[in-house]
């Protein structure tokens, strides 16, 4: 907690100014898109809540109103240049990580805790002739996949044939191309959570 406390002098100052970011066209900070035709996860966005991704449902964020004059809305998932973070105003930011179980994690904020086994650095922002991906180049695998929850929602593992699934049989998981679209305007949320 005591990073915590720390930290929530910094939003006041940062408050002052306009929330801003400074990218280039080249790298720029994005949301993410599942393309897999005549499926059912065709057009979802990739969403951040409870440390994990889905596709479809919303985005979870939290901001301390009480503290920060004004909230961003937080009510889109926003990957920071590069795609090994999420783009937030929080210090210290959040990392964007693979889990043991190969799930896309999330680091909470004023926590930059991953846990053992994770795959970290290893996302990427694939610039394309016509449409840019977000990648994952470890453990033999290249992209992503969708996997079904006890709760009805779509989970986003690697798509790796040894991840640790939901259902527990990779083969019930749907591989998906993630399209990255380039985001513009303020900073979107505040934390993720
Ligand atoms: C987010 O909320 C803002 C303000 O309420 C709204 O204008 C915008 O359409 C919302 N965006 C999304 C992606 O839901
Ligand atoms: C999954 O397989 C890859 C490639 O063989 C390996 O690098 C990785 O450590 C494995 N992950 C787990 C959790 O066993």
């Amino acid at each position: 907690m005591k990073s915590f406390i720390a930290s929530l002098a910094l939003p006041l100052l940062a408050a002052a100014a306009p929330a801003s970011q400074v990218t280039s066209d080249a790298n720029p900070p994005f949301t993410v898109t599942a393309v897999r035709s005549a499926s059912p996860i065709q057009n979802l966005q990739l969403n951040a809540a409870g440390q994990k991704f889905w596709l479809g449902g919303s985005t979870s964020s939290y901001c301390p109103t009480e503290v920060v004059p004004k909230c961003p809305p937080g009510n889109q998932t926003v990957l920071a240049p590069g795609g090994n973070a999420l783009d937030v105003e929080v210090p210290g930011g959040q990392e964007v990580y693979v889990d043991s179980t190969g799930a896309l994690s999330f680091t909470q904020a004023h926590s930059a805790n991953v846990p053992p086994g994770s795959v970290v650095g290893a996302l990427a922002y694939e610039t394309g002739n016509s449409l840019s991906h977000y990648t994952f180049n470890a453990w033999g695998a290249s992209g992503f996949m969708a996997c079904p929850t006890a709760d009805k929602r779509w989970q986003v593992f690697v798509a790796a044939t040894n991840a640790t699934v939901p259902s527990g049989n990779v083969n019930d998981c749907l591989g998906f191309s993630a399209v990255a679209m380039p985001y513009k305007g303020d900073v979107p949320a505040w934390q993720y959570a």
